[in-house]
């Protein structure tokens, strides 16, 4: 496995490495199951297997964790060396921002970026956008693996390459979970464990929405009974219940899928979970 740090380095990397199609994982480090199943998903179908560690500062706002998130170093280059990775690209943020560019031209994440998880982080797809074509235009993948986990993320990844046209397939993974539910994140390192059981109302109201879905109420109706349970939870405060379409983010469409997203606040952690959810309806056989 090739460690580049610098983007010469990487350019190095990839030529002195087998040919072949190139599979993409992009994280931001402190690798977890979740990451390692997307590594999995890039090897079995990739000759070679390139992974960003990039805690990228222009996706996190005001007051976020971006000085606090927990950061891995040597256990991560041991996890991706374990798992399979030809290079890891870890660069120092000067190599992805140079300094002195004022007025940097960015990716604008549209309407789409501005609504749930964008409603709560302004810019932050912005930010995830513009790395991310970034590290597309510096690695050429011809396919990139994203976490289910982050559906918002994911949609709008798809929607730049659509739309930017890069040449890259997109690809999800299925979110790895914990025994009792509670999505693999490495934001869960900053919770208590008291907290760490108490977050997993998330899970559970995500499931109470669907139920309430399966029972044929409305998006709204389910909805609902996802802020129920969060508010019966000492602790956890909702931040949003949301069921929408899981590409357009509107109303979710009859025989579609519908995207079941929340976003709780457990002490000063805030994690967001989702559930895609098949809905009736739709053209009569
Ligand atoms: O999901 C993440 O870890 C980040 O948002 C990503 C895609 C690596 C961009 O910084």
């Amino acid at each position: 496995m090739r460690v580049a740090a610098a983007v010469n380095e990487l350019r190095e990397a990839l030529e002195a490495g087998p040919r072949g199609s190139v599979g993409f994982v992009p994280t931001m480090g402190a690798l977890h199951e979740g990451h390692l199943a997307l590594v999995a998903a890039a090897r079995a179908r990739s000759e070679v297997v390139v992974l960003s560690i990039f805690v990228n500062p222009l996706q996190f706002g005001p007051g976020e964790d971006y000085d606090g998130y927990p950061r891995a170093e040597g256990r991560d280059l041991e996890l991706a060396a374990q798992a399979g990775v030809d290079v890891v690209f870890w660069p120092v943020t000067s190599e992805i921002y140079p300094p002195g560019h004022p007025g940097m031209v960015t990716v604008s994440a549209g309407p789409l970026g501005s609504v749930l998880e964008g409603g709560a982080r302004p810019g932050h797809f912005d930010g995830v956008l513009t790395v991310v074509a970034k590290l597309f235009n510096l690695i050429r993948p011809d396919h990139a693996w994203f976490g289910q986990k982050d559906a918002q993320q994911l949609a709008l990844v798809k929607r730049m390459v659509t739309d930017l046209r890069f040449p890259v397939e997109i690809h999800a993974c299925p979110t790895v979970r914990a025994p009792d539910g509670l999505a693999i994140s490495s934001r869960n390192a900053y919770l208590s464990s008291e907290e760490r059981v108490r977050a997993t109302a998330l899970h559970r109201a995500l499931f109470a929405g669907c139920a309430a879905l399966e029972r044929g109420t409305g998006a709204g109706a389910a909805e609902s009974a996802m802020a129920a349970l969060v508010s019966s939870e000492p602790g956890v405060t909702l931040d949003y219940a949301r069921v929408v379409d899981p590409d357009t983010f509107g109303a979710p469409q009859p025989g579609g899928a519908a995207l079941v997203a929340g976003a709780v606040q457990v002490g000063s952690t805030r994690l967001i979970d989702n559930l895609l959810w098949p809905l009736p309806g739709g053209e009569e056989a």
